[in-house]
């Protein structure tokens, strides 16, 4: 007998599969509420095993979220970890990806079997889950956006021991406002440096110049079109190009971001060809594919909701349908200003020239001319 302080050795288990990932533990989390009445219980199952598998990707999202979190905040960012943020991002994209498929596999239940068993779940509803609320906050929602629900708060209606770390989730700073803060110090905004906000504000004005010159040649056909895109872009970049405008837009909740964050973002997207900016304007474009996903699975739900269970209230309380539609809205959006960056693009032949010493910044081992 192996000594181990007189006491006999206890022998682990060999590691098997089983073991490992606790399978028993795990099968066991099914069990199906609906008595057995003929045959019209069978879909429950589909309906427990789809909404497990659900909560085990929501854990694995709100994994990856805090990891990104965590290496954007480092100070200073370390740049070589660009790759295993945008990594990670791309786990979460594919994996919203998966979870609007994951709608079409319980979509092939018929209503009809739903309301079997749709009497035994009542008052129990996806609106209870933590970790999907949880997952939102950390990615950005932010409170006062939500569509009320009932006349509760959000947060009442999940379990009082969860209800903490839904409410952490918003008080930590979100990933919205982390990346707003990277974007802000984005080098190349600095006035007593490259001052890219400058030098864009001169291109615009090119570009209308431009525009206004062709629409002037133009013949009867096009001038309206040309004058319409005048017109146009002169209200976009006019609302955007001051400070003091932009601040009317954040004030009406028509846009987000701060006004240095935007620059940061523009400036990324100009220049995302240079080496040191071509990780993060694709982290840029993952964001906006997150946001898109979000928003899908939402729409998705909406309409799978609505084929099961037409306009009525939902077992959680909610008017149901109805609700949901109103959760269908740009208030929904965390990452809304990245899609409205095309508002502001250039062609190439206006984007700002980069100087000599901004070049060798931002493409180190290119040739600065
Ligand atoms: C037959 C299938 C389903 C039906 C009929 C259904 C129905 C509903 C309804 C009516 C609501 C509004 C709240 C309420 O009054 O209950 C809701 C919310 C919700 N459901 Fe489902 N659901 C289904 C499947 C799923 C699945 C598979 C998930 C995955 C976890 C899910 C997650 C959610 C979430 C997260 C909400 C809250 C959405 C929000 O407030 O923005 N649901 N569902």
């Amino acid at each position: 007998m192996a000594a181990n302080n007189g006491k006999p050795e206890v022998k682990e288990p060999t590691l098997t599969y089983e073991n490992y990932l606790n399978i028993e533990k795990l099968l066991s989390c099914l069990q199906l509420r609906c008595p057995k009445f003929g045959k019209y219980e069978h879909d429950e199952h589909l309906f427990i095993t789809m909404h497990q598998a659900y909560e085990l990707w929501f854990r694995q999202m709100i994994f990856e979220v805090d990891s990104i979190r965590d290496i954007l905040r480092e100070r200073p960012l370390d740049e070589t970890k660009m790759l295993s943020v945008n990594n990670r991002t791309d786990r979460i994209i594919l994996i919203l990806k998966l979870l609007l498929g994951h709608l079409s596999v319980l979509e092939t239940m018929f209503p009809m079997s739903f309301f079997n068993f749709r009497d035994y779940l009542s008052p129990a509803s996806g609106f209870q889950s933590a970790q999907f609320r949880v997952f939102e906050n950390k990615v950005g929602i932010k409170p006062d956006d939500r569509i009320q629900y009932m006349k509760d708060e959000y947060v009442s209606q999940c379990n009082p021991d969860k209800q903490k770390d839904i409410l952490d989730a918003v008080d930590e700073e979100t990933l919205f406002q982390i990346v707003e803060r990277w974007l802000e110090q984005t080098h190349g905004l600095e006035e007593d440096g490259f001052n890219f906000w400058k030098r864009f504000g001169e291109k615009v004005e090119e570009r209308l110049k431009d525009i206004k010159a062709r629409e002037e040649v133009a013949d009867a056909d096009h001038k309206p079109g040309l004058k319409k895109d005048f017109d146009a872009c002169k209200d976009i970049f006019h609302k955007v190009l001051t400070e003091d405008e932009y601040k009317k837009l954040l004030a009406r909740k028509e846009v987000r971001l701060s006004h240095k964050a935007l620059q940061g973002a523009l400036m990324i997207s100009f220049y995302r060809n240079e080496t040191r900016l071509q990780q993060s304007f694709q982290f840029l474009t993952k964001l906006i594919d997150v946001d898109a996903y979000m928003n899908k699975w939402r729409y998705n739900h909406l309409l799978m909701v609505h084929r099961m269970i037409g306009a009525k209230p939902g077992t959680g309380g909610s008017s149901g349908y109805h609700y949901l539609k109103a959760t269908i809205s740009d208030k929904y959006r965390i990452f809304l200003d990245l899609f409205n960056l095309a508002n502001y693009y250039l062609p190439q032949a206006f984007v700002p020239e980069l100087t000599y010493n901004m070049k060798a910044f931002l493409s180190p081992t290119g040739n600065p001319n």
